[in-house]
């Protein structure tokens, strides 16, 4: 790790509106309302604590993700955005990304967030189909998300927006006019899921039921590989499993995650890994909203877990998250973490059966290995 590689600032708002039953990020609603000012106050401290434990650090990426961080007030943003002035580098040309939910009250604190120093926003758009929005327990429509993301390419220099795919009752030819419909409006960047029965979500019980069902095994592929036809042809390829860009369009904060950099994250539930003493820290912070509150008031942070990585720790990290981007990964540094040799004979293996390319350096994963990325990353790992 030196002063110049990639280190970016994860803040999480942790609120919505009303929770979506597919979804299992920390997002909680308080129908009795918050008060922000406690939070802002919260934040300001944990920053102020994150910044010794990674001192010196230049910030070349920051985001704001959630939760809902469009509920946030522009002046909550910018509040924080100076904080993370205060305490380290920002890089000039930094990107600074928060992830809204498309009505047309959170589009309209867009200009606010703009003055307060943000310039590229991430959408929840999810899907162009009403029907679908409302069987996902969206707050908005297909029309609403549209005209939030004008008000977004009005106002950002760079917009991206999120979509979720094999649906349930979706059948391909529907996914094939969506996504086409959904790349015209796109800009240089998408988020494509494929939708997930997360575990004690309400969309886990109606699967669990049958009441549910989704396209899964071969039908799945066939939606993710429709999805890379025609995003390829758009000029929009897959840098990551399920996000896409124009070349130099990527998002760099998750390019960050995926690349194994550092980054210290703050609010209910972040996640950081910091490089300390010549060792990797995996650092998580507590999730309830109020008892996070309650920990920065006492101690300056709401951690409640710091995890020296061990090399071998590093190094599966490395490689699991690493193989997730069409770059893959780069064997020395992965040698260079624990002194790993990947065994050579698995791997040509693997390469006959059309799972991973190899060329100099690089490993990466096919889009067929990438359809069966857990596997081969036990085998690769093994
Ligand atoms: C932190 S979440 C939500 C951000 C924002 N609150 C919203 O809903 O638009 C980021 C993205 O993850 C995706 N996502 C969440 N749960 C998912 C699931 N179970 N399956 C697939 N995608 C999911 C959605 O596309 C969502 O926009
Ligand atoms: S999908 Fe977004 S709006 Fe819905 S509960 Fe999750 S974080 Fe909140």
């Amino acid at each position: 790790m030196t002063m110049t590689e990639p280190f970016g600032v994860y803040v999480h708002w942790p609120f919505c509106l009303a929770k979506c039953p597919y979804c299992d990020f920390n997002s909680h609603v308080r129908h009795v309302g918050i008060d922000q000012g406690n939070f802002v106050a919260a934040y300001l401290r944990e920053l102020h604590h994150f910044a010794s434990l990674a001192q010196g650090r230049n910030v070349s990426s920051i985001f704001f993700g959630g939760g809902t961080p469009s509920l946030m007030a522009p002046e909550t943003v910018g509040a924080i955005l100076d904080r993370i002035a205060e305490l380290w580098t920002i890089a000039v040309d930094a990107e600074i990304t928060l992830e809204a939910n498309p009505t047309s009250v959170e589009a309209g604190r867009f200009a606010g967030y703009r003055a307060a120093g943000v310039n590229r926003v991430s959408l929840g758009v999810q899907s162009l189909d009403d029907a679908s929005l409302k069987s996902l327990g969206r707050m908005h429509t297909a029309a609403e998300a549209l005209a939030a993301l004008s008000i977004a390419k009005r106002n950002f220099e760079r917009v991206s927006f999120d979509l979720i795919y094999a649906r349930q009752g979706q059948t391909l030819p529907a996914w094939r006019d969506e996504l086409a419909r959904a790349l015209e409006h796109a800009q240089d960047h998408l988020s494509l899921y494929q939708l997930t029965i997360e575990p004690g979500t309400p969309f886990a019980a109606l699967h669990a039921s049958g009441a549910l069902t989704i396209p899964d095994g071969e039908k799945a592929e066939a939606f993710y590989l429709l999805t890379q036809e025609l995003c390829d042809s758009a000029g929009l390829p897959s840098y990551e499993v399920s996000n896409h860009a124009r070349h130099g369009a990527e998002s760099r904060h998750n390019l960050l995650y995926w690349r194994g950099h550092d980054y210290a994250g703050v609010g209910p539930g972040a996640h950081s890994r910091i490089t300390r003493e010549d060792a990797k820290h995996a650092i998580a912070v507590r999730k309830s909203p109020e008892a996070w509150l309650e920990a920065v008031a006492a101690s300056g942070h709401g951690i409640e877990q710091d995890e020296r990585l061990s090399p071998h720790d590093s190094a599966d990290e490395y490689l699991l998250m690493g193989l997730r981007l069409a770059e893959g990964i780069d064997v020395k540094r992965l040698a260079a973490i624990d002194g790993r040799r990947l065994d050579a004979a698995r791997l040509q293996q693997l390469e006959a059966q059309g799972l991973v390319k190899r060329s100099h350096d690089r490993l990466r994963a096919t889009d067929t290995g990438r359809l069966v990325l857990d596997r081969l990353i036990v085998e690769l790992a093994a």
